[in-house]
């Protein structure tokens, strides 16, 4: 008899990382997020903002590399949006791809929200930048947002209780991105302008 149980919902996750660094604290949060989603089932991607030319990302051009990025995009369920802590926000690189995004292109995506600064001054870039960012192009965010600091990356990579708060934020990006894969449960909004 065939198995008439409907295939799980495979989830789709991109990792964008808006440093421009080579040897980046938030991409390194960025890594463990992807790794815990690849040990629950999901199909994961780190797409680096800083590898896709600046003409594509200024929009002036539109090479494959930043067709192949907002495509990846498209498709994800989750999305994992790491940057450093620029002047109080988020990086300029991040900024210049979102600008690319309209304005309901992540709805019906769950969003993890991860950044890194020089000390917690800046911690409200995570609700008082990121989430608002998130929101225009339609995300859901989870609740809890991941912030990190220099002083909290030694050799052994970020400290644990950046660890344990990043999974906690992948927990719940699941059970969302779980809901969200039954049909109708969101209804989709469409946004009537920029
Ligand atoms: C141009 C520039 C601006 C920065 N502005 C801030 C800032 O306003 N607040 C802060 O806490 N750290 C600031 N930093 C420090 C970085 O946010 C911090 O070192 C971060 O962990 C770097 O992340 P990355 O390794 O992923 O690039 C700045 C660094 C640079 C290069």
């Amino acid at each position: 008899m065939a198995d008439s149980t409907p295939a799980a919902h495979l989830i789709r996750a991109v990792a964008i990382s808006g440093s421009p660094s080579r040897e980046s604290r938030s991409r390194l949060l960025l890594v463990h997020a992807v790794g815990r989603l690849v040990a629950a089932g999901a199909e994961t991607r780190i797409l680096d903002l800083s590898d896709i030319p600046a003409d594509d990302l200024l929009g002036r051009t539109r090479s494959s590399s930043i067709a192949a990025a907002l495509s990846e995009v498209d498709a994800a369920d989750v999305l994992i949006v790491g940057t450093p802590v620029y002047r109080a926000a988020y990086s300029g690189l991040l900024k210049v791809f979102f600008d690319l995004l309209t304005p309901d292109a992540l709805s019906q995506k769950v969003a993890i929200v991860v950044a890194t600064g020089a000390g917690p001054g800046h911690q409200l870039a995570i609700d008082h930048a990121l989430r608002p960012l998130l929101a225009s192009v339609g995300a859901l965010v989870v609740s809890t947002g991941v912030y990190g600091i220099d002083s909290q990356f030694g050799a052994d990579g970020p400290d644990p209780t950046l660890i344990a708060r990043l999974e906690r934020a992948v927990a719940e990006a699941l059970v969302l991105a779980g809901a969200l894969s039954s049909p109708d449960v969101i209804p989709a909004v469409s946004h009537p302008s920029r």
